[in-house]
């Protein structure tokens, strides 16, 4: 049966959820934090998971309205000082991929904090993406190597990568689009995708739980016969 170490998540559908309820597009991303406690609780809890990547924000994202983009900053950072806890309690290392180098100093000093009183927690990496694109980070990852003067190959891309957190062995999309959206394209290679029309809002442990299960059951060959 196959080990799941690494899950990523594409959460999507915050916005529809909260336009059906006839709310604004922000209470979607409200509802959709809470979800993001309940799903890294259940990780942490989990015996073989070890990493969870969220996409939180994407390089693309900053083309949304500048009151969403402005909500979603400063969601992020009570949600870091409120979550504090929560890591602490589940024994949750916090880390992040993506350029910070575009957030407030305030917001990247809140990240960096976390980072640092985490540090030695076991039970589980949540990792956000934040600011992140796939092609950007590998573009970031080929000049790091170069001024190191590096020759890269398959073996050593990985350290140059915003963080080391190895393969991903199931991808989820909630929201019912099917596309990877440049999420995690180099550590993605071989992950087995899911896709489920549940809004992230509506999203739950069991839900997860049930896509795991079919993730045990499908065969995974990497290539070979
Ligand atoms: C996609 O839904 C979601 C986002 C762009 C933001 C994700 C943010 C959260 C889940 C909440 C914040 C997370 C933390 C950790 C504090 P969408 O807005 O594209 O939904 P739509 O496709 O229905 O419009």
């Amino acid at each position: 049966m196959n080990r799941v170490s690494h899950i990523a998540i594409i959460m999507d559908g915050n916005g529809r959820w909260a336009t059906q309820r006839g709310m604004q597009r922000i209470r979607g991303h409200e509802r959709g934090a809470e979800v993001v406690r309940e799903i890294t609780t259940y990780c942490a809890n989990h015996p073989e998971v070890e990493v969870l990547t969220l996409y939180a924000f994407s390089t693309e994202n900053w083309k949304r309205p500048k009151m969403e983009v402005e909500f979603l900053m400063k969601l992020l950072e009570n949600w870091l000082r409120k979550e504090l806890p929560t890591y602490q309690r589940e024994g949750v290392r916090f880390e992040t991929i993506g350029d910070l180098s575009k957030f407030s100093p305030r917001l990247q000093e809140r990240i960096a904090e976390t980072k640092e009183l985490t540090r030695g927690n076991r039970k589980l990496t949540q990792v956000l993406a934040l600011n992140y694109g796939g092609r950007d980070e590998i573009i970031r990852a080929c000049r790091k190597a170069c001024r190191a003067g590096v020759e890269l190959n398959e073996a050593n891309f990985e350290e140059f990568l915003d963080a080391d957190l190895g393969d991903v062995d199931m991808m989820v999309r909630t929201g019912g689009e099917q596309r990877i959206s440049n999420f995690l394209l180099w550590r993605a290679a071989y992950a087995e995708l899911f896709f489920t029309p549940t809004l992230w809002p509506d999203f739950t442990a069991q839900e997860l739980e049930r896509l795991i299960e079919e993730f045990k059951g499908r065969e995974r060959r990497f290539g070979a016969l």
